[in-house]
């Protein structure tokens, strides 16, 4: 992959004042806190670590979650299951069904390199693809069930199906049940703690049926996998996973500073991203348009927060696919045209899917570019 428009600014002392703009900024420090600190937290718990890919698709970022003692690598696309297994990085669950007859194909292909790739599945047609992909018996790709608790997106609804497709993994011998997925991403931004410790309480509770069929039936899982950055200090806490599947705690969105995480309001992990942007113009009296609007930075949490270069209280608004407005009660605290400005992401995994490059910064100095280069499907 070419370097990008920044690579020759790696290692100036000016890089920062000559950043070409939008581009996404990932603080080293922050990240490296919040990288050991999800680590540490699994440690003690312990479970095990499976941080979601979803959030970075990067193989430099997800090489170092391996590196930190993660488990392994949840996957959200055929994509990015495929360029980590390209990487050679292993224990990867692909955390959708994938129904494709192509898209299977390619995703046993990317299990031949790694040998230990599995996904999840909540039908039986879905499970009649996956045996037909061509897999070999001697490498049986892993499949975990999938239960519906309370999103009401994917999942089984019902005991008895839990139990009908894990046994029917049992015929194939291209496939090999390892366990469950029980993912509650509407719990995750529920802001108080207790209150969202009481509704992931209630999920537990809708789970145990499904477990207890499953033991009776000679199909114990070895892999109870789920939660998020959310709910990763109750999950480690009291939850019936065996494993945790975070991802944005290495970023720290918008949405998730709004969330109490820790019990007592501690902020266990610190933002690391930061969308770039440029003053480009400054016309109007309370108002300075920026280089960055929906094609930088997504839409679906409402508008960017300021981190530096202007104001706090400026008030972000999207004026475009490629401008976007800073309002100021007081004009004459406007910066200047030219000025960089950086954004704190509204919603961080569909932001880094509309950049190529992570810009690794420290002290204030580019020092690395990393590729985000599992992206597209
Ligand atoms: C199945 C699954 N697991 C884990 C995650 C990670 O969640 P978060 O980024 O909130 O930590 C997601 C995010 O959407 C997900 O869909």
């Amino acid at each position: 992959m070419a370097a990008g428009p920044n690579a020759a600014l790696v290692g100036d002392p000016g890089a920062r004042a000559r950043l070409a703009t939008p581009c996404l900024l990932l603080e080293a420090d922050a990240f490296e806190h919040n990288l050991a600190a999800m680590m540490e937290l699994v440690r003690g718990s312990g479970r095990q670590l499976r941080p979601h890919v979803k959030a970075h698709k990067c193989t430099a970022i997800a090489r170092r979650q391996l590196e930190a003692g993660a488990v392994g690598l949840c996957c959200a696309t055929v994509r990015e299951a495929e360029v980590m297994a390209a990487a050679g990085l292993t224990g990867i669950l692909v955390t959708s069904p994938v129904t494709a007859p192509g898209m299977v194909e390619r995703l046993a292909r990317a299990h031949d390199r790694v040998g230990d790739l599995a996904l999840v599945v909540d039908s039986e047609a879905g499970l009649e693809t996956l045996s037909a992909a061509g897999v070999s018996a001697e490498r049986p790709l892993g499949v975990v069930v999938e239960i519906d608790v309370g999103q009401g997106r994917t999942g089984v609804t019902r005991p008895e199906d839990a139990v009908r497709l894990a046994r029917r993994t049992l015929d194939p011998p291209q496939l090999r049940y390892r366990g469950v997925q029980a993912y509650y991403g509407h719990l995750q931004h529920v802001p108080a703690y207790a209150d969202r410790k009481a509704k992931a309480a209630e999920q537990w509770a809708r789970l145990q049926p499904f477990l207890d069929a499953l033991r009776a039936e000679g199909l114990a899982p070895e892999i109870v996998t789920g939660g998020g950055t959310g709910t990763c200090y109750l999950d480690l806490e009291d939850g019936p996973f065996t494993e945790i599947q975070p991802g944005s705690y290495l970023f720290m969105d918008k949405q998730y500073r709004a969330v109490e995480l820790a019990p007592g309001g501690t902020a266990p992990f610190r933002t690391s991203l930061a969308v770039a942007a440029r003053v480009i113009s400054a016309n109007q009296p309370d108002l300075v348009v920026l280089d960055a609007g929906i094609k930088a930075m997504a839409t679906d949490a409402g508008p960017a927060l300021v981190a530096s270069g202007a104001s706090p209280d400026a008030a972000y608004q999207f004026m475009g696919d490629e401008h976007g407005g800073l309002r100021f009660s007081t004009p004459a605290a406007r910066p200047r045209v030219g000025d960089l400005v950086t954004l704190v992401a509204p919603h961080c995994d569909p932001t880094v899917n509309l950049h190529d490059w992570f810009h690794v910064m420290q002290d204030g100095r580019l020092v690395d570019l990393w590729p985000i280069d599992a992206r597209g499907y």
